[in-house]
């Protein structure tokens, strides 16, 4: 069982490799991003609170995250889990290091994702979502098929999200640098990080994550 954090600011490409991971190596992604979008998909209270910092680029506050991430992670997974834009924040860390070892598992690899923010105007405004099945594609580097169907699942529902935009863009990378980057010298004074280029093609992405995790 191996457990990972993928980190990276908005749009790294933490999504696209988590969700390759779950495919090749039956691991669980623990998107704290795809809960807060159900939440507010499903109405709740929570959801609708959310909705606003959402849109913004704000980040939602540590107790929401963190109670989200509890509820998922009440039985371990066999592959081992990968988060997935969580933790974003100091106190968010220690919760995790708190649960992980409540549970008697370890923390394996802390993998950044190294990107150029110029790179990341590009491919936050051009990125879609299936509905159907929430596979990333993006309108250049990883366009819909001809005939408008999801190659993963045959769904034509194609989903652009709210905070996909050059304004909420700049607050989230602002939270990111204040907020979350702390968090890479936190990891590797723990010696857990490793550093991969995050601007290279998806599939040589891939590779570097398999390097790291058959080490
Ligand atoms: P979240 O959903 O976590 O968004 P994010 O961190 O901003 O990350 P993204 O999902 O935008 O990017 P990604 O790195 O997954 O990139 P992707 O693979 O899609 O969070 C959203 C909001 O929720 C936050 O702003 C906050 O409000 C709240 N929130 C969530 N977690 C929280 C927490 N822990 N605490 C507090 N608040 C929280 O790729 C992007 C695009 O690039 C795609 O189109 C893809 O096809 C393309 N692409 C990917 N890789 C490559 C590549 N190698 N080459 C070319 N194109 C690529």
């Amino acid at each position: 069982m191996t457990n990972i954090i993928l980190m990276g600011p908005p749009g790294a490409g933490k999504g696209t490799q988590a969700r390759h991971l779950v495919d090749q190596r039956n691991m669980v992604q623990l998107s704290t991003g795809d809960m807060l979008r159900d939440a507010q998909a499903s109405g709740s209270e929570m959801g609708k609170k959310v909705a606003t910092i959402m849109a913004e680029g704000k980040l939602v506050t540590d107790e929401v995250v963190i109670g989200l991430i509890r509820e998922k992670m009440t039985a371990g997974a066999d592959g081992g889990f990968i988060f997935d834009g969580f933790p974003r924040t100091l106190a968010q860390a220690d919760a995790l290091a708190a649960l992980l070892d409540e549970m008697g598992q370890t923390l394996d690899a802390v993998i950044e994702m190294e990107v150029d923010d110029a790179a990341l105007v590009a491919r936050i405004t051009g990125r879609s979502t299936c509905g159907g099945c929430g596979e990333v594609y993006h309108d250049e580097t990883k366009p819909w098929a001809a005939d408008g169907k999801c190659t993963n699942c045959g769904s034509t529902d194609v989903k652009r999200r709210a905070d996909d935009n050059e304004d909420s863009l700049k607050t989230r990378l602002m939270e990111y640098y204040k907020k979350t980057s702390p968090l890479l010298g936190y990891y590797y004074a723990k010696g857990s990080l490793s550093t991969i280029d995050g601007l290279a093609a998806i599939d040589q992405v891939q590779g570097s994550i398999a390097g790291i995790l058959d080490a």
